[in-house]
């Protein structure tokens, strides 16, 4: 993304001009960086070769899972809807692994039919109800089972899942007993251990500390694990030069923990491969201000962007047509939405803005259009994929009829 005689393109497109062909609020996703994502992923971890399995729940939409199944990825998903659209979506049921506290018989039964990879459960009763079930269709069912390692992963309170008060994993006590447990099962396989910390993570020390906890774990357990799965929240930096995630020292980390347990490596990146790459074109509907500042409202809202509102995210926002004058007043980029929180964020020294000026807001590519919701009736936006000077609709706005 950059400004080209001050006016912003994404790879070789005006933004401008997806506007006026669009319409707003609208989402765009840059192909290139997906690609440089990936492979700057992979080549992280090359010397161990993990299986990626993409985080789903961070974008849903189908050209996108399609572009990053063929760079060879997988699938970590939690609904059945989720595994759905990654098996249409092309990607190779052996690479797909199903998290999620709260599997129902249907899920599980259907991630079995499909023969995924791993089914991760994550309680006791989640492995009595897989085993029932295997047994019921005469199968042997791969599963993993997930670790609660209480480990502050020193992120948002909200998006944090390895301390002992998060709903997520079993703690070590039960871990063991699920060992042996499932050691004298006919129909179900431990093959993998699996763990996830939280999202947004940017300190790899928790990650080093996690790796010592489960290699004190396993040695303890006696088993041999096929896979262990660290599943993702790599953090990325929202605002310019700001901290960043050491992959050197986490591969260092994990290399360090292989030379004890021959395993494959398993990681669920959602954020790191997609969040980066979207961006939500939104326009200027009003300006209306006091004497402190100017609430800048926009055609987007809350619904169509939700981490604002729900943890207090910050999204980079940037005019698409670049001038010379500097507002004076504070300006507060909200959306029509009737909820104080419909709020995106408060910048000094902006841009003089006026009413139709379009304005950009950057890094929204996971868990942007898969959070969004049809509060207040509003449709969802347009999703579009530039790849160079190409422009490709992958999903249409949606239309008011089919709301009502
Ligand atoms: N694996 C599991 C089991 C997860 O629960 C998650 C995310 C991921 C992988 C992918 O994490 P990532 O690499 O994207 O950090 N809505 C929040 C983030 C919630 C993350 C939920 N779980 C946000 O907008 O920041």
């Amino acid at each position: 993304m950059k400004y080209i005689n001050k006016s912003l393109s994404i790879e070789r497109v005006k933004v401008q001009d997806i506007a006026k062909k669009f319409g707003t609020p609208t989402y765009c996703y840059s192909f290139g960086q997906l690609k440089e994502n990936i492979d700057n992923f992979k080549k992280s971890f090359k010397s161990f070769s993990p299986l990626i399995c993409f985080a789903v729940k961070s974008n849903t939409n189908i050209t996108l899972i399609r572009e990053i199944k063929k760079f060879g990825l997988g699938a970590d998903v939690v609904s059945i809807g989720e595994l759905m659209i990654a098996l249409k979506a092309g990607i190779n049921p052996k690479k797909i692994v199903f998290s999620g506290v709260g599997k129902t018989s249907n899920e599980i039964n259907y991630a079995i039919d499909k023969k995924i990879l791993l089914i991760n459960a994550e309680s006791e009763s989640e492995i009595s109800e897989i085993e029932r079930i295997a047994k019921y269709k005469n199968k042997i069912v791969n599963i993993g089972i997930r670790l609660n390692p209480n480990i502050d992963a020193k992120t948002l309170k909200q998006i944090s899942t390895g301390k002992k008060e998060n709903k997520f994993g079993v703690d070590e006590k039960t871990f063991f007993k699920v060992v042996k447990y499932v050691g004298l099962s006919k129909n179900i396989n431990l093959k993998c251990l699996s763990v996830h910390l939280g999202s947004q993570i940017l300190d790899h020390k928790p990650y080093e500390k996690m790796l010592k906890v489960i290699d004190k774990i396993i040695k303890k357990s006696n088993h041999d694990f096929e896979f262990i799965d660290l599943g993702g929240g790599m953090g990325i930096s929202y605002e310019k030069n700001t901290k960043k995630l050491n992959y050197q020292k986490y591969n260092i980390a994990i290399k360090k923990f292989l030379r004890n347990h021959n395993s494959k490596i398993i990681f669920e990146p959602g954020r790191s491969i997609v969040g980066n790459i979207g961006s939500l074109i939104s326009k200027v509907i009003y300006i209306k201000g006091n004497e402190k500042k100017d609430f800048v409202i926009l055609d987007a809202a809350m619904n169509d962007l939700m981490r604002p509102a729900l943890y207090g995210a910050n999204h980079r926002t940037i005019p698409v047509t670049k001038t010379n004058q500097t507002s004076k007043k504070t300006y507060e980029f909200v959306g029509p939405i009737c909820e104080s929180t419909d709020k995106f964020t408060t910048l000094k020294k902006f841009q003089k803005l006026k009413e139709k000026d379009l304005v950009l807001m950057c890094d929204v590519g996971a868990y942007g259009m898969s959070l969004s919701s049809n509060y207040n009736m509003r449709p969802k936006p347009t999703e579009i994929l530039i790849k160079g000077s190409k422009i490709n609709v992958i999903k249409k706005r949606q239309k008011l009829k089919d709301l009502i």
